[in-house]
């Protein structure tokens, strides 16, 4: 669904990533870690289209969007989900889900939609005429996840949901995002928090000063001495 190939990409004049190859199946869930600075959210930018690759190519479907501006990217059925989750802080919380759906011509859709984001995030429901800039941060952080749902995107691509979570509300943003996958949603996954990352994902890539320097089944990077060491801990 998702080719990166030996992608470039740069702030002006400084190189954030080098050569930067991944793949994300259809259907697959797969996650992106590596160490603060090492280009994780640059790489999501180039994705989504905020940023474009200097070299190399970005395959979306077969198709290259390499050079395509965010909303179009967007349009394809991508959804980008940023650190910053951009809420109208004096719209509510239905508002936001909504908007997020400015895509969707068709109203029914649209509903069902909203019924099953109230659903996978029972506590948006509850507060749906709420305020979003009243609301905890983890509140927002699901409400940003949900709305970057009502699109109904194929790909999500979901930068450090658990940052600044507490451990309860990590589980529950998880959860959700599992919940998708199972119904068919294809997730690339940017955390910090990386065991329970690959607790949850398919395969995982490392990336390390702007260059994958790993990847392979989640579960194989779990023993992996390298991933133990440098980012569990063990
Ligand atoms: N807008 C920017 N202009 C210049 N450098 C940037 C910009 N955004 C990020 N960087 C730099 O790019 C590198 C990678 O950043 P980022 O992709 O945010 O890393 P990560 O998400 O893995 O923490 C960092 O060194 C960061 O300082
Ligand atoms: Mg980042």
């Amino acid at each position: 669904m998702l080719e990166l190939k030996t992608v470039n990409t740069s702030y002006d004049f400084l190189q954030i990533l080098w050569d930067v190859s991944l793949n994300v199946d259809d259907g697959e869930f797969v996650a992106l870690i590596g160490p603060n600075g090492a280009g994780k959210t640059t790489t999501l930018r180039t994705i989504a289209g905020l940023l474009s690759p200097k070299s190399g190519e970005v395959l979306f479907k077969g198709r290259s969007i390499g050079a395509l501006p965010a909303h179009e990217v967007s349009r394809m059925g991508i959804s980008y989900i940023s650190e910053e989750l951009n809420l109208f802080t004096d719209m509510s919380v239905r508002e936001n889900l909504l908007l997020g759906a400015y895509a969707v011509n068709d109203r029914k859709q649209e509903l069902e939609t909203l019924d099953f984001v109230y659903h996978l995030f029972p506590r948006l429901k509850e507060r749906e005429k709420q305020l979003s800039g009243t609301m905890s941060g983890g509140e927002r952080k699901m409400l940003a996840i949900a709305r970057g749902m009502m699109s109904n995107p194929e790909l999500l691509l979901v930068d450090e949901p658990s940052l600044g979570l507490a451990p309860h509300l990590t589980h529950d943003v998880f959860r959700a995002l599992l919940e998708l996958r199972q119904r068919g949603v294809t997730i690339l996954l940017v955390e910090q928090n990386v065991n329970a990352t690959l607790e949850i994902t398919d395969r995982a890539y490392i990336l390390e000063h702007g260059r994958i320097a790993m990847e392979g089944p989640s579960k194989e990077m779990k023993a992996n001495e390298h991933v133990r060491n440098a980012y569990l801990g063990i």
